[in-house]
């Protein structure tokens, strides 16, 4: 019993520590998951590591680099197993992993094509997992 409550009230420390939780909107419903560690999540660190290294490579004028799975954008398990029930989180992995493309393939200015892929990450965010909001606003180019 003593052990129960303990591992409880760590749960319960944790899931204020959660990465899709913020100070402004306490109430999404990502808060009861404190799971740091889904695929989802470590998926999203290698995506952030990867736009950071994208992101230096344009401001240098180097040839750009993906080197993280952006499909498995559909797949990767979530702390949240109920993130793509309604539909939404497919779709703006869609729009994002459109974006992602655009600045592939395309030779357009890869700045403003860079900052409309981070936009895509925001609106995401902003809808399903606010917590890291703005840390990825920071990733635009200014
Ligand atoms: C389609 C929706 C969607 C898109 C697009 C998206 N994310 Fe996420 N992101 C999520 C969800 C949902 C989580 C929570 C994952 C979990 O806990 O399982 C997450 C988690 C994160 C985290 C926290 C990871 C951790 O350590 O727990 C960061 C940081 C992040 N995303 C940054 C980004 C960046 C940067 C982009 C764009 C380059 C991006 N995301 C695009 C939905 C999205």
């Amino acid at each position: 019993m003593n052990l129960f409550i303990k591992i409880l009230g760590g749960c319960i420390i944790a899931s204020s520590f959660l990465s899709c939780s913020n100070q402004e909107e306490q109430n999404t419903k990502a808060t009861s998951f404190p799971n740091k560690d889904s695929e989802l999540a470590i998926l999203m660190r290698d995506v952030v590591e990867n736009t950071e290294k994208v992101k230096n490579q344009i401001v240098n004028g180097e040839e750009i680099d993906f080197f993280m799975e952006f499909e498995k954008l559909h797949t990767a398990i979530p702390t949240d197993p109920d993130v793509r029930n309604d539909g939404r989180f497919t779709s703006f992995a869609d729009s994002y992993i459109f974006t992602v493309k655009e600045l592939i393939n395309s030779e357009e200015d890869k700045t403003s094509l860079y900052n409309n892929m981070i936009q895509a990450c925001v609106s995401c965010h902003e809808q399903i997992c606010p917590g890291p909001v703005k840390r990825i606003k920071k990733l635009r180019i200014k």
